[in-house]
């Protein structure tokens, strides 16, 4: 009885002990770096970092989408394989037992990335890890501005070109106008009934408001060979003396291009024009003037008033 006993608990030991070691041999991936945006114009290196816990490393698969396009296999000669899957192009130069570098991505690179690792034999543990990534082209600066004068009359065009050039996808453009968002306020811009009436050129009745806004703000949007995308959107109002804002009176015009989850902006200001500053000086001292001339018409009339008590005093 004791030594079955004794033989069942040796049994049991020497069964968890090789359950220990094996867990303890079970590969882990210890970093799976794929950046969750990449950019278009660029290569990538994908890293897979692992840990064998002693154990001989047997392969590293690399899958995109559950195709595999890359194998290392450090007892095969050559160690590495690669396999055609639309869309991912290898610099296998660049390409090992720890990493994957794609070269000549296209918008449809993206997708879902894995990296599998196996040890040797007999267990054949395996460790798997996945990583979404986008393929982008991002912008490589701030949106630009284009036709801003550095200075506006009342009653002026205010006419703006906002591009951003070469993204992918297409960036999502935006104006502000003194911090706030332009497509309302060019609404509240838009002539009421009495004022198209009057007729200025533009009729909204006549050609809805996606047309009127349209002409406010007009978009051009192109893609070159590659798939990207150069879009702008204009802004066009007239300047109004509550668009100038401090002092001296300026107007914010900020243009922001949208990407993926960024976003890039441009900010340029426009002052009131000189003139007005001129008219409303002139305009003061006409009052001046006035003033002068009331005063001295006082001391004019005191003055006669004065020769005339004279006279009559003598
Ligand atoms: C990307 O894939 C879509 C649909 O799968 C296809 O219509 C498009 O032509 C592909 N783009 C390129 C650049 O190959
Ligand atoms: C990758 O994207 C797919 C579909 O958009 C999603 O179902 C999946 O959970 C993502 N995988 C990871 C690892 O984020
Ligand atoms: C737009 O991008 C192209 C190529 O990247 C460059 O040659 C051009 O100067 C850019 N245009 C502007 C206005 O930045
Ligand atoms: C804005 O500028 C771009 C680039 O110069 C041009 O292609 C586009 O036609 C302009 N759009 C407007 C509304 O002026």
């Amino acid at each position: 009885m004791r030594e079955g006993d004794a033989l069942r608990g040796l049994l049991a030991a020497a069964l968890l002990l090789s359950l220990a070691a094996s867990a303890a041999r079970k590969p882990v991936i210890r970093e799976l770096f794929v950046p969750a945006v990449a950019d278009m114009r660029e290569p990538v290196t994908l890293w897979c970092r692992y840990d064998l816990a002693g154990a001989r490393l047997y392969s590293v698969k690399w899958y995109k989408d559950d195709q595999e396009f890359y194998r290392y296999m450090p007892d095969e000669q050559p160690p590495a394989q690669t396999f055609p899957v639309p869309y991912v192009s290898l610099d296998e130069s660049l390409c090992d037992k720890e990493r994957v570098t794609l070269a000549q991505l296209t918008f449809n690179s993206s997708g879902a990335y894995r990296c599998e690792v196996s040890v040797e034999a007999p267990s054949f543990d395996t460790a798997h890890q996945s990583a979404n990534m986008s393929v982008m082209a991002l912008p490589r600066e701030a949106p630009y501005i284009e036709g801003v004068a550095s200075a506006y009359s009342l009653g002026e065009w205010v006419i703006a070109n906002c591009t951003s050039n070469k993204t992918s996808p297409q960036a999502l453009l935006s104006w502000y106008i003194n911090g706030a968002k332009a497509e309302q306020w060019l609404l509240d811009q838009m002539p009421s009934a009495e004022e198209e009436a009057v007729g200025d050129s533009v009729s909204v009745s006549s050609m809805g408001v996606d047309a009127w806004l349209q002409t406010r703000a007009p978009r051009t949007h192109t893609v070159d060979e590659r798939g990207l995308h150069t879009s702008s959107l204009g802004l066009r109002f007239v300047a109004e003396r509550r668009f100038f804002q401090g002092s001296p009176a300026r107007v914010e015009l900020r243009c922001e291009a949208a990407v993926g989850e960024r976003s890039w902006e441009r900010v340029v200001s426009a002052r009131l024009a000189h003139a007005n500053n001129q008219q409303l000086r002139s305009a003061s001292h006409r009052l001046n003037s006035a003033h002068l001339l009331t005063s001295s018409c006082s001391v004019l009339s005191a003055l006669l008033a004065c020769s005339l008590l004279r006279l009559l005093v003598s």
